[in-house]
């Protein structure tokens, strides 16, 4: 096991009806910020109940955070923030409105130009105001994380920081808030959460066996529920397992004392940027390519998830990791989320953009080895038309 610290400060609060208790959990004297996306929180009462529990308290609102949070949106809501001097930014939504709050947490105080934040990684980041979250889509762990993504719409950038800065103070998690999800976004999270899980499990043995079994755990857990989140009726226990799965897949529990891998991630917000396909879809569509092409680096690793996550034992080696691979792939495809680049109806002529783009973007020596090169990425593009 690698040499590791582990401190993560941000409290839960977890369950039906806890938004009520954001009126203990934020100071009495703060200066609100609510920030949120299109219209979900409204529709849903959501931002009717923060309303309510802030009661008093100075408060602004700040709407219309896109997914995949653009750079040009929130420096107005920094603006907001300077001009009305507020000083605790309250999240209310899934991981674009947290990522986007987090990022005018820390540009709010920044007094050089804030893509700083994003060019350096987070590493300028001396300061941030605190920030806090009610989520409403289980996904991305950014509600107990130090970390963001925002795109720079004029540049087609989508770039990412961290700062244990900006962990949220609190979060609260009340499954009934993803009753109003479309199957679509909870797809998207379930793919999001597991391959969360892959990035940091699927590299190579590194005698962690806490964090292996907790990481195969986590995947199992995502396999079992997945089909009845999505496909069924909303149902209270499923929907709390998949919020607390996606929140302790991406807190830094099981990053603990591992190599970790992100190849899948970085390829994938290109085509995001350049197509604007979700997140998760960009994570169906990579993940089994990159998996099949690296597969005699992280072959002990994919015998291990084959055997203790998919229950395969029969066949060669090279039997097991495929049939492995093309499970985790129809997994994908089962809860209805397209796994080729012709699903989303793209073709070959948008493969070189998108190497070019990591390319530009500094993605050059990717993944636990760092050899998930430009030429590595196009091949992964190309087995994905
Ligand atoms: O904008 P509104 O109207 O709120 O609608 C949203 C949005 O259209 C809707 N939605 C959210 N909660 C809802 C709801 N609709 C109905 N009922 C509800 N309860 O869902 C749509 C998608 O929301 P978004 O926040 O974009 O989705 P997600 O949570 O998947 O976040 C994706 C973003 O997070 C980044 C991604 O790159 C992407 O920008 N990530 C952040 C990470 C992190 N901070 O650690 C890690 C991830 O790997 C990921 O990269
Ligand atoms: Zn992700």
């Amino acid at each position: 096991m690698q040499n590791f610290e582990f401190q993560n400060p941000t409290r839960i609060v977890f369950g039906q009806g806890t938004v009520p208790s954001l009126d203990k959990l934020v100071p009495a004297d703060a200066r609100v910020l609510i920030l949120y996306g299109g219209q979900s929180a409204e529709r849903a009462g959501t931002l009717a109940e923060v309303r309510a529990a802030l009661g008093p308290r100075v408060r602004s609102e700040f709407g219309g955070i896109e997914a995949n949070p653009t750079f040009e949106t929130l420096m107005r809501a920094v603006a907001l923030v300077r001009a009305e001097r507020l000083d605790f930014l309250l999240a209310v939504g899934g991981g674009s409105v947290i990522d986007g709050t987090k990022f005018v947490a820390a540009a709010a105080p920044y007094s050089g130009d804030a893509w700083a934040i994003l060019e350096s990684f987070g590493s300028v980041v001396q300061e941030a105001l605190p920030l806090a979250a009610v989520l409403t889509l289980p996904a991305t762990g950014s509600e107990m994380n130090p970390s963001a993504v925002v795109t720079r719409q004029t540049t087609h950038t989508k770039a990412f920081f961290a700062s244990p800065k900006v962990y949220p103070q609190f979060s609260i998690l009340d499954p009934t808030k993803t009753y109003t999800l479309p199957a679509r976004q909870l797809a998207n999270g379930v793919v999001d959460a597991f391959v969360h899980v892959m990035e940091q499990y699927l590299t190579y043995p590194a005698a962690a066996l806490v964090q292996d079994r907790f990481a195969e755990g986590l995947l199992q857990t995502l396999i079992e529920i997945g089909p009845k989140v999505v496909n069924g009726p909303a149902d209270y226990d499923s929907r709390a397992t998949l919020m607390w799965s996606a929140t302790m897949a991406l807190n830094g529990l099981i990053a603990t004392g591992v190599p970790q891998d992100w190849a899948t991630h970085l390829v994938g917000h290109e085509l995001t940027a350049l197509h604007g396909l979700d997140h998760g879809c960009t994570l169906a569509v990579v993940l089994p390519p990159m998996l099949r092409l690296r597969r005699d680096n992280k072959r002990a690793k994919l015998l291990q998830f084959a055997e203790r996550v998919w229950q395969l034992r029969d066949g060669t080696d090279d039997d097991r990791i495929e049939q492995a691979i093309q499970r985790t792939q129809d997994f994908f495809e089962s809860l209805g989320v397209r796994t080729r680049l012709s699903g989303y109806g793209l073709g070959p002529e948008v493969i070189a953009p998108l190497v070019e783009a990591l390319t530009a973007h500094g993605m050059t020596r990717l993944g636990e080895h760092g050899d998930v090169t430009p030429d590595q990425a196009r091949l992964v593009y190309e087995a994905a038309l």
